[in-house]
């Protein structure tokens, strides 16, 4: 792989991914779209993504997809199996009519599955403060099973036709959350030393690369900080990023960070939208929610490219493409990101309040994103997600 790090990029200039090639640098972040009522895919999750790519976007990714029943995070999630592999070609075919790339992202939800009426699965056992119940600790032979699952997901969604495959170690998911030197407190194979942290990491990005072939473009979404006491940090991260560099089964790192198991709001900063969330709860969850909310759901200053100090840590540690998240509301920011050496930008909120942004931008308005970082998106996953501020969102 090369090093770009001196080389500045142009937003809208098509752009090499692994074996891809995309029409320009922006990507559409994973934002779990909260409509397969089936586990499957349906017309209002093509039509979702047919706007973002319509919009302009190099790469559209549907999200949060479950490589196992066990790994749901959240309810109306598509379960990737051979039954879900229809509908997947079908979404493949509406994006590649819209001239975008189409991308997945695969993850198993690990400790985050409790919150979603489900036992959770983490390194050690630990309390859910989301499902008020402890986990399950993960057995060897649940490792090997989930990353066959991995394997096996990645290649129904390579035979429906995906361009490239996300895989989620972020957020406090199941691989992140072994990565966590506070919740992996495991004295096996798959805890204690750094390299036994990421051990679960580096071989499922291997068996999935062993699935799928060099063909298809396999990124992964990968925490730098978990923002919790403790958590896996800059010290750390950086030092597994290389070893998945050098292992060389990627071809990009998308770089993210916080926790939905232990700290949210760290994934996205501004204001926590207790109240909206809440209101998405049947009582009496409702109001234990609020209650415990303002501890679990904290704010935070929000900046553009709020995750860019960060990330410039893994761009001068590293050669491979590196795809900057987190903020990007301005063109001015997306192109001196690109100018530092980042490959691709992806973005989240900025898109759900404007699909047509990338169309915008590239007409020569460039002004500001219109996406206030409200937050109040994120409840809207329990109805289908969209931009409360957007008359023509989907709902
Ligand atoms: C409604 C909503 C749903 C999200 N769902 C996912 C998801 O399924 N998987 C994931 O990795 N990140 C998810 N995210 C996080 C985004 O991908 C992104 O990391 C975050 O919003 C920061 O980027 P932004 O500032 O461009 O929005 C979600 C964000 C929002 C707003």
């Amino acid at each position: 792989m090369e090093t770009n790090s001196q080389a500045s990029f142009k937003p809208f200039d098509s752009a090499q991914l692994g074996p891809l090639t995309l029409r320009n640098r922006f990507i559409k972040a994973a934002t779990f779209e909260g409509l397969a009522s089936e586990n499957v895919v349906n017309e209002e999750l093509i039509t979702f993504h047919r706007r973002m790519a319509q919009g302009g976007v190099g790469m559209t990714t549907i999200a949060y997809c479950a490589v196992a029943p066990d790994g749901q995070g959240a309810p109306n999630e598509i379960i990737v199996r051979p039954s879900a592999a229809a509908g997947l070609g079908r979404f493949v075919d509406a994006i590649h009519e819209e001239g975008a790339a189409a991308s997945i992202q695969l993850g198993h939800a690990g400790p985050v599955a409790a919150g979603a009426g489900q036992k959770g699965l983490s390194p050690s056992k630990v309390f859910s403060p989301q499902a008020l119940r402890f986990t399950r600790a993960a057995s060897e032979a649940d490792l090997e099973r989930i990353i066959q699952d991995f394997a096996s997901a990645a290649k129904i969604v390579v035979d429906s036709g995906f361009d490239a495959i996300e895989l989620h170690f972020g957020h406090g998911y199941l691989i992140s959350s072994f990565l966590s030197p506070s919740l992996n407190r495991r004295k096996d194979r798959w805890g204690g030393s750094l390299e036994n942290r990421a051990r679960l990491a580096r071989e499922t990005a291997r068996a999935v690369r062993d699935a799928i072939g060099n063909e298809t473009a396999l990124i992964a979404k990968f925490n730098m900080a978990d923002g919790a006491k403790g958590g896996f940090w800059l010290d750390e991260s950086v030092a597994v990023a290389e070893l998945l560099e050098s292992d060389g089964h990627l071809d990009a790192l998308e770089l993210t960070a916080g926790s939905s198991f232990q700290n949210p709001m760290y994934i996205f900063r501004g204001e926590a939208p207790i109240h909206e969330m809440a209101s998405a709860f049947p009582q009496p969850l409702r109001t234990g929610f609020k209650l415990g909310a303002g501890r679990f759901l904290r704010d935070y200053p929000f900046q553009p490219a709020f995750l860019l100090p960060y990330a410039r840590q893994f761009r001068s540690a590293l050669k491979m493409p590196l795809i900057l998240l987190g903020g990007l509301g301005q063109i001015a920011t997306v192109e001196s990101a690109l100018a530092e050496g980042f490959e691709f930008v992806s973005l989240g909120r900025a898109l759900l309040r404007e699909p047509n942004l990338i169309n915008r931008w590239q007409q020569g308005n460039r002004g500001e994103a219109l996406c206030i970082h409200c937050n109040k998106c994120i409840p809207t996953i329990y109805q289908g997600t969209h931009c409360v501020l957007d008359p023509s969102s989907i709902r």
